[in-house]
């Protein structure tokens, strides 16, 4: 519990249940700079069919009373999309030790009381939990003069940072998705960190 915020662990009928707010957090959440994102709900169900069918997903919820106010999700790598394992060929990694972290989401009235820290405590247990060696996560890349960047925004590196995270330097994957600003989708850089558990 979290002055008032209480975060779960959401799986199997939970994480069903879940889902249709999930979906509306991240097309609440990523309209804002960097991801501009231009939520619809077919991306969307396309998209969490993923945490839906992994075995080893995990989401978690930051619920104020009964309503989900946040939430944060991951899987094995070898559970997610294939072209993000992709990036990681050659690397030398064993991908069956390397946990994803997928998106952290909160609406920014609960933001500063250290949610974002318990999102990736209970990622990184539940992946520990699994036997990973390793967790990641992914970060769209924006020009330091996009022109919807805000004037005060404030990059989250120095946070992945405090974490153990390091941006991997080359490795990159890229992910499509229609901008707020755009008639149709397109592909973005997503820069790769990674930690040793
Ligand atoms: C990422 C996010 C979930 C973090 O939530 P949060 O609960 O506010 O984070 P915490 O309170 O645990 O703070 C984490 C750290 O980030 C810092 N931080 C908080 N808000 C920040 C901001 N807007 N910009 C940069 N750093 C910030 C805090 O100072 C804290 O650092 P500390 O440990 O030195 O005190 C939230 O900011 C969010 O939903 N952002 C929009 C979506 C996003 O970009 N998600 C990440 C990629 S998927």
């Amino acid at each position: 519990m979290r002055d008032g915020v209480t975060i779960r662990t959401l799986t199997g009928a939970a994480l069903e249940k879940a889902i249709p707010d999930l979906a509306r957090l991240r097309v609440t959440v990523f309209a804002e700079f960097p991801y501009l994102y231009d939520g619809d709900d077919a991306y969307e169900a396309r998209y969490l069919e993923t945490y839906r069918q992994a075995e080893g997903a995990i989401v978690a919820g930051a619920f104020d009373g009964d309503l989900l106010v946040g939430a944060a999700t991951g899987t094995p790598m070898l559970e997610h999309e294939a072209e993000f394992a992709a990036a990681f060929d050659g690397l030398g990694y064993d991908l069956s030790k390397l946990f994803y972290c997928g998106e952290s989401v909160l609406l920014p009235a609960y933001r500063g009381r250290g949610i974002g820290h318990a999102f990736f405590d209970a990622r990184e247990a539940h992946a520990r939990a699994l036997g990973a060696t390793h967790c990641c996560f992914c970060a769209v890349v924006r020009p330091e003069n996009h022109p919807a960047r805000p004037a005060d925004y404030r990059p989250l590196d120095t946070f992945w940072q405090k974490r153990g995270y390091r941006k991997l330097d080359g490795v990159t994957a890229s992910y499509s998705w229609k901008d707020i600003s755009e008639a149709q989708e397109s592909s973005k850089v997503m820069q790769f960190w990674l930690r040793a558990l």
